[in-house]
């Protein structure tokens, strides 16, 4: 088989290395992939949807997958099924599960399946009386559309909520993403995600994870697009799991088959685990990114089939299975992230790193004269995996002691809660 893979960062990385792994994969093409993916896959620097479309028309492309959410959104995956092209991945109207947070609420409402009770607005005016009307707080408050995940404002009191309102709803923070604004109910609990693999009838979940969304240990600071990640997550117990499948997954596959868009490609629920069960803080209509530089290594079997049968709709539970253990991706970033990063930068030890048993996955390099210098905010996965959590933990450590630049900041915590639910397991 002949793969392309759309994206460039950590996670498609991730998805070229395991697609070239599988028996069936001949040949991985990632657009428009990056220098630090070259081990894996070839980039091919085209951009257009139409150019897309035709690079895998004329490359006899078997399989296409989708990394981010916004080729999906622009509906790639409806444009591939039109030109009969087998493609991993929702169509447009199925990617408004991430796209519209007001749509993705409501479709839970209409289905009973859980989450934060909420209400949507798109007057200024009535979003600032409802805000004034709650007494409960924090109160979170959402932008709808697309703000690449930094929509969300956790507000303490009525003066941060009323000025994250105003602040998306004047469009002064987020664009048209901003007009509509969903406030909703603050769930106290561990967060967790659960990615899954859809063929439109059948859901079959993937292991657990973990992300790490702010920048400083102990959960503190600004949200990032995630320092780090572990797999399974020991929060998500086997019962915790199954209800995760009977309520969430399940319920949300069979509702969007339902309402005539129905969903291939991979569904990621982002959970709050409540005194209550698990309810979704999010769902996303692709892999997550860093869930997926842990999720694929502990996968034991080929990527490729699995997402063929999902793209035929033949999915069933006996094709996905795991290997035992853990794995954990330490995220390395540039100087200033997130609020803004520094490039050009020399990295040094990548190589020493994989000699201590750790995958590198890109997110954020380019090569300069031979060699990788720093080319965005997060800029290196170390992924390791071990026997036990603890293990793993360790290693992708003591990958990242070999890795240097000038300004690399990471969480020494990656993990940590993982391991204080072992330890209290036992
Ligand atoms: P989202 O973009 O919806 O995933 O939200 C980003 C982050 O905000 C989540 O990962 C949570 O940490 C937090 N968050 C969002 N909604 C809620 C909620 N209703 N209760 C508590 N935390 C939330
Ligand atoms: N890890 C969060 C996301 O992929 O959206």
């Amino acid at each position: 088989m002949k793969v392309l893979v759309i994206g460039s960062g950590g996670r498609e990385h991730a998805l070229c290395w395991k697609l070239r792994e599988s028996p069936s994969v001949e040949k991985v093409y990632a657009i428009p992939g990056s220098d630090g993916m070259q081990d894996v896959a070839s980039s091919v620097p085209v951009a257009s949807q139409e150019d897309i479309l035709d690079f895998a028309r004329l490359m006899q492309v078997d399989l296409t997958v989708a990394g981010p959410e916004t080729v999906l959104a622009e509906g790639l995956g409806d444009r591939f099924r039109e030109a009969g092209l087998p493609f991993f991945g929702p169509s447009q109207a199925a990617a408004r599960i991430e796209g519209s947070k007001g749509f993705a609420k409501e479709l839970m409402k209409k289905y009973h399946i859980p989450t934060a009770a909420y209400e949507t607005f798109t007057s200024e005016e009535d979003a600032v009386a409802y805000v004034k009307a709650q007494t409960k707080y924090p109160l979170v408050i959402k932008a709808d559309g697309l703000a690449a995940g930094k929509g969300v404002v956790i507000a303490q009191d009525e003066a941060e909520a009323l000025e994250a309102v105003r602040d998306m709803m004047e469009g002064k923070s987020f664009g048209a993403a901003g007009t509509t604004v969903v406030i909703e109910e603050f769930m106290e609990g561990e967060e967790a995600s659960v990615l899954s693999f859809c063929d439109g009838t059948t859901i079959v979940p993937m292991i657990s994870s973990q992300d790490h969304k702010r920048i400083h240990d102990g959960d503190e600071g600004p949200n990032t697009g995630g320092m780090g990640a572990y797999a399974p997550a020991p929060v998500m117990t086997v019962d915790l799991m199954k209800t995760v499948q009977e309520t969430i997954l399940q319920p949300a596959c069979d509702a969007m088959r339902a309402e005539g868009y129905p969903f291939v490609g991979c569904l990621y629920a982002g959970l709050m685990i409540t005194s209550e069960g698990p309810k979704v803080v999010e769902f996303n209509c692709r892999f997550g990114d860093p869930e997926t530089e842990v999720v694929l290594p502990m996968l034991d079997g080929d990527l490729a089939e699995i997402m063929m049968h999902c793209v035929n709709g033949t999915l069933s539970p006996e094709d996905v299975h795991w290997k035992d253990g853990y794995a954990v991706d330490v995220v390395l970033a540039s100087e200033g992230y997130p609020a803004g990063h520094t490039d050009g930068d020399a990295i040094c030890g990548i190589e020493d790193a994989q000699r201590a048993g750790c995958h590198i996955f890109h997110a954020g390099t380019k090569k300069k004269s031979g060699a990788f210098v720093t080319a965005g905010g997060r800029v290196l996965n170390v992924v390791a995996r071990g026997a036990t959590l603890r293990e793993a933990r360790d290693k992708a450590y003591e990958g990242v002691s070999h890795i240097q630049w000038r300004g690399m900041q990471y969480r020494r915590d990656i993990a940590a809660k993982g391991l204080k639910h072992l330890e209290s397991q036992k």
